[in-house]
């Protein structure tokens, strides 16, 4: 669905900020904003503002922001063209029907009928769990310690050895051929039809919205396959989709556990940790991640304790650290999944286990170690060059000190060697000299030497937010392109041009970006305070050193990608005059 801007713009500007979260958060006003409890964190006085000249909320405890959007994706969880959808009709604004067209139609309602006929199934599972036929379902399901609630929360339910039973239930019910084949809970072939599941234990798959998308079905013994699960549908796309997130969701907990499989989550979910998913003994994408970023910032990995776990962790660990999201590994040591630790040891001592999980990188370190010989002088080296290479990927300073510390502690080694070894890495590093490196990694080590460079684009624009009669004395020196950072460039494309027509609306520069993560880092631009006790003369030096910063580092990076002699010359005239700006306010 593609929403034009100038739509996106009436359908926000129909929505005063102050009436819609007003809806939601209780707000005062103070001054010339408004102030109320931040719903995104626990606090006890107001530091969530909304201001109506910015059309934008900014909270000063946690740092959420954005516009009447934002604040809808952000606190009804919902994406970007829901959250548009919803405001939209609160206005009364007609959506273009193009996403209604003839073919969208009969998908919407094709899928439709494939969840109404999953419905039906599962519910005709369920009732035959409860029959004489399923009884040793039953006893095999409360052989495994779930109580009757349990079962009836998660719908288990059993197939029946009578094969081809749900198929005649079905017909009965009136479901047509063309909509079965779909289920895919059926074999359609040349001798007729014959049911997929048979005499197996059943799990239904539920969407975040409670829909049945799919089955699991575990024999009940030592059969083979052990589980066998639905094929991917209309309805059911197995890298978007996380098993008991329809529960996990409404759980009060700011983090995810994720573990591997039904068993796992159901036993979690009984003995109270009502925040689990699973991805289902499929490896872990960037699906499960975004999706998983809608509902938690945080997640804890319990996969099992064998190889093929922690695996699976160190596969997934990058996935969820690339949607932002941050990670720690749960040891359920000497037990083989959650499961197995909650039966044998209970939920407290799996809630410690939760406490004591490990960073992410700690975890990472300690996997790597053992693909090396630390008895041997070169393998010792090997390794803790590894450390240092893995340890660029933090750009913050404060951040990478931590962390050295953390693993030099843990793991033995030398501080101070493993410091140095880190800087000597970041520096000596340049582009394009080791062709082994990934384009993440390159971009890690560009990062570090980014930083002071990346706050002075951020200053800018800020400060210029707050002051824009600044802007054409520094629009005399610096350009959008001049920002090398690809978000604030863009957010100084849009910012540039409206200030050329004399505009300022911060809000409309965050409807430009799709995603929370840049809602709340453009709201960050917008929102962020700045020094105003600043004198002239202390504000005159600040405003040139950032301004020097970000024309350098310009500069630098175009004369890095110089293509000819001519353009190299002109860099270098450009430069000496950098040394002679000086603005005065
Ligand atoms: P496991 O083999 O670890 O099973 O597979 P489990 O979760 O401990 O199951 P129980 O306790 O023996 O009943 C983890 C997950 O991988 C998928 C299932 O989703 C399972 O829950 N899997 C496993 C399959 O899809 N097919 C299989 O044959 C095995
Ligand atoms: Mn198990």
């Amino acid at each position: 669905m593609f929403f034009p801007d100038e739509l996106i713009e009436d359908i926000r500007m129909k929505n005063d900020i102050v009436d819609v979260i007003g809806g939601y958060v209780k707000l005062k006003k103070q001054g010339s904003t408004y102030f109320g409890l931040c719903p995104f964190h626990n606090e006890k006085s107001p530091s969530f503002s909304v201001t109506p000249s910015k059309q934008m909320y900014y909270c000063f405890g946690c740092g959420e922001g954005g516009n009447v959007i934002t604040f809808i994706m952000k606190y009804e969880n919902y994406s970007f063209v829901e959250a548009v959808e919803m405001l939209a009709e609160k206005a009364g604004v007609e959506l273009p029907k193009a996403e209604y067209s003839k073919e969208a139609k009969e998908r919407a309602d094709l899928r439709k009928a494939i969840l109404e006929a999953n419905k039906e199934a599962a519910k005709y599972y369920y009732h035959m769990l409860k029959t004489e036929h399923g009884s040793m379902a039953y006893r095999y399901l409360r052989g495994r310690d779930l109580s009757d609630e349990t079962i009836t929360r998660f719908g288990l339910g059993y197939s029946d050895k009578v094969s081809s039973d749900l198929y005649a239930y079905m017909k009965n019910k009136g479901f047509q051929d063309n909509i079965l084949k779909e289920t895919g809970l059926f074999t359609y072939d040349e001798r007729g039809v014959v049911d997929k599941f048979f005499n197996r234990v059943m799990f239904p798959i539920m969407d975040v919205n409670n829909r049945v998308i799919a089955f699991g079905g575990r024999v009940m013994g030592d059969g083979k396959p052990k589980y066998l699960n639905s094929p991917e549908t209309k309805v059911f796309d197995k890298s978007r989709n996380l098993y008991g997130l329809n529960v996990a969701r409404t759980s009060r907990k700011n983090y995810l556990l994720i573990c591997e499989g039904y068993m796992d989550v159901i036993s979690l979910h009984q003995a109270g940790f009502n925040n689990a998913v699973a991805a289902l003994g499929t490896s872990f994408t960037s699906g499960h991640a975004s999706l998983i970023k809608r509902y938690a910032k945080e997640v804890v990995l319990t996969f099992d304790s064998d190889e093929a776990g922690k695996k699976a962790a160190m596969r997934a660990i990058p996935i969820l650290k690339g949607a932002g999201i941050a990670v720690k590994v749960l040891d359920m040591k000497p037990y083989k999944d959650p499961d197995e630790f909650i039966k044998a040891l209970g939920p407290q001592a799996y809630e410690e286990r939760i406490n004591n999980a490990t960073n992410y990188f700690v975890f990472e370190v300690g996997q790597i170690m053992q693909q090396y010989d630390l008895t041997d002088p070169q393998g010792k080296t090997d390794f803790h060059n590894q450390v240092a290479q893995m340890l660029l990927e933090f750009p913050d300073e404060i951040e990478r000190i931590n962390y050295i510390e953390a693993v030099s502690g843990i793991y033995g080694i030398p501080k101070d060697a493993l410091d140095k070894l880190v800087k000597r890495k970041a520096l000596t590093y340049t582009p394009g000299s080791e062709k082994t490196k990934s384009p993440e990694e390159i971009n890690k080590v560009k990062k570090i030497a980014e930083d002071g460079t990346l706050k002075a684009q951020k200053i800018l624009i800020t400060w210029i937010i707050e002051e824009p009669e600044l802007f054409s004395v520094v629009s005399e020196y610096i350009s959008p392109e001049d920002f090398v950072d690809p978000f604030y460039r863009e957010v100084a494309e849009i910012f540039w041009k409206q200030l050329k027509n004399g505009e300022v609306n911060p809000a409309k520069i965050i409807d430009h970006f799709v995603s929370e993560e840049e809602h709340k880092k453009a709201a960050g631009l917008f929102n962020s305070p700045l020094s105003d006790k600043l004198t002239l003369s202390e504000k005159e030096r600040a405003l040139n050193d950032t301004i020097l910063k970000i024309k350098k580092n310009s500069l630098d990076y175009q004369a890095a990608n110089a293509k000819d002699i001519a353009q190299m010359q002109k860099i270098i005239v450009e430069q000496t005059k950098l040394q002679k700006i000086y603005i005065r306010l």
